[in-house]
């Protein structure tokens, strides 16, 4: 990773251009509050600043500015200094840049550097951008990539090897058209250098825009060099439909599952793996085929995550075994614990250490004790649970009168029988026992045994006779 690049001395600011429609995309939403593995577009942008030791950041919007700066803002990554400055009407990328100098210190004086990408280029790297901010020693530097089918894309003209100008597709002469070297759109100015081009830059002829690649031709013309590092195409890639956006997020997934691979994670079948970026995985974790992870999941060493489990902000701790089909979110899975499968872990559950959880088991707002057990069809609702508990198959905490949420209380070394409902709030105290298909209304005492069930009476011969009854009738009939 890189080292921070800006000083007190020399500041560096981002300007991020997102106020395009993404009409391709055909959608209700603003183009860059569209995902690639849980994080929106703006979001993959706006994270690469920090890290470089940005000092302010602007953010520039215009199609359903609230909204982006809302989702921003709720996101919860960390930006430095940032606003958002508004371009209400769309007319070029020199003229965003220029709704961004208001929300900045005045370039002009307060010197430094800036740097300039988009909020759709969700692959970009903080390394790539490290290594233009290190390889630019002049007033410009730019990213550019090669590509076999250039269309569409601003060329980088160069002169005796060195960059020259760009011209837009729109503006190529044929020999132009054929250079496959492209503008990636992402910069590192100088300050001072900035403002004054931006008051130099003229309409296009074109499509009467303002090109903010005119920078280029600006700089060569005043002697400079500008600096050009050249990334892949896949680094720089922009999205503008749906198709993109999907292919941008397979090569971000295949990134991230070689990153857990390299630090020592088995990943049998990448192809329906998905791990979002946030998520912290520790040594020998095996992950098995569709396997989900996403938000803030962290798992720790050794643990098994079988096929189909998908795991929403969830602490796994070493040695657990998550079986097929667990799904989980919010939750806290302790140390060697067993879950699934097919169990259910709604928000704000916590396993301690070996607990077991089985097939067709819910539990919502529920602690399960250290080596309890829950492992046939049971729904366990705002329960505290102590330890080495057995909750019996088909057991219910019937938490919810239709009004309020009531909690119950399970202490340690409980045995609750098969098909027992546990009407809350009520208490099951230390070491008492509930018979099977016992309805608990009221607290039980510790060491007490708990029946609610009607005494059994059997009439002798009485299943011949009745079937012989029922015969009779069918043959009537
Ligand atoms: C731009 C470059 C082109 C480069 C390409 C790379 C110019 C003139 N051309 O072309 O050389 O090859 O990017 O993708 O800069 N935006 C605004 N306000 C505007 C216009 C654009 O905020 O008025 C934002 C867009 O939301 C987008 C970015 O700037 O994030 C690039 O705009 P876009 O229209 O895609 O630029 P291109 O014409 O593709
Ligand atoms: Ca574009």
């Amino acid at each position: 990773m890189s080292a921070s690049v800006s000083t007190a001395s020399s500041p560096l600011y981002a300007i991020v251009l997102a106020a395009g429609q993404g009409t391709r995309m055909r959608s209700g939403k603003a183009k860059v509050l569209h995902k690639i593995l849980g994080r929106t577009m703006v979001d993959c942008s706006l994270s690469l600043l920090a890290p470089l030791g940005v000092q302010k950041t602007a953010l520039v919007l215009g199609h359903q500015a609230a909204d982006v700066e809302a989702a921003v803002r709720a996101s919860g990554i960390a930006v430095p200094g940032l606003t958002v400055a508004i371009q209400a009407e769309q007319r070029g990328t020199a003229d965003a840049v220029r709704c961004a100098l208001p929300v900045l210190p005045d370039l002009a004086t307060a010197g430094g550097r800036v740097l300039i990408l988009y909020g759709d280029t969700p692959l970009l790297t903080e390394d790539c951008l490290a290594e233009l901010l290190r390889k630019t020693t002049g007033k410009l530097g730019m990213i550019s990539t090669t590509l076999s089918d250039p269309h569409g894309y601003g060329r980088l003209v160069r002169q005796g090897g060195k960059a020259h100008k760009i011209v837009e597709h729109k503006d190529c002469t044929p020999e132009e058209l054929a250079i496959c070297e492209v503008n990636a759109g992402i910069y590192v100015v100088d300050a001072a250098f900035l403002v004054d081009s931006l008051t130099r830059v003229g309409q296009s002829q074109a499509t009467h825009e303002f090109y903010l690649t005119t920078l280029v031709e600006l700089a060569t013309a005043s002697g400079e060099e500008v600096a050009v590092v050249s990334a892949s195409p896949d680094e720089v890639m922009g999205v503008n439909d749906r198709q993109d956006l999907v292919a941008a997020e397979a090569i971000f997934r295949t990134r991230i599952l070689r990153r857990h691979m390299q630090a020592g994670v088995t990943i049998h079948d990448p192809a329906t793996t998905f791990i979002e970026p946030g998520v912290v995985l520790g040594r020998d974790c095996e992950l098995y085929s569709g396997v989900s992870l996403r938000g803030k999941t962290r798992i720790g060493e050794g643990c098994v995550i079988d096929q189909g489990c998908v795991l929403t902000d969830v602490t796994v701790e070493s040695g657990a075994h998550l079986k097929p089909y667990t799904v989980a979110a919010q939750s806290h899975i302790g140390p060697r614990c067993q879950v699934g499968p097919f169990s259910h872990l709604r928000p704000d559950s916590r396993l301690h250490e070996e607990a077991h959880v089985g097939n067709f088991v819910e539990l919502k707002k529920t602690e399960l004790g250290k080596r309890s057990k829950a492992n046939h069809l049971a729904y366990l609702g705002d329960s505290t649970i102590g330890s080495e508990v057995n909750i019996g198959c088909g057991t219910i905490t019937c938490n919810y009168d239709g009004f309020a949420k009531h909690q119950t209380i399970i202490e340690d070394g409980v045995f609750v029988g098969s098909d027992s409902q546990l009407v809350a709030p009520v208490r099951l105290g230390q070491g008492s026992i509930v018979a099977a298909g016992t309805t608990v209304t009221r607290d039980v005492p510790a060491g007490a045994l708990a029946v609610t069930r009607v005494p059994q009476d059997n009439k002798l011969e009485a299943a011949d006779k009745l079937r012989a009854r029922f015969r009779a009738r069918k043959a009537k009939s």
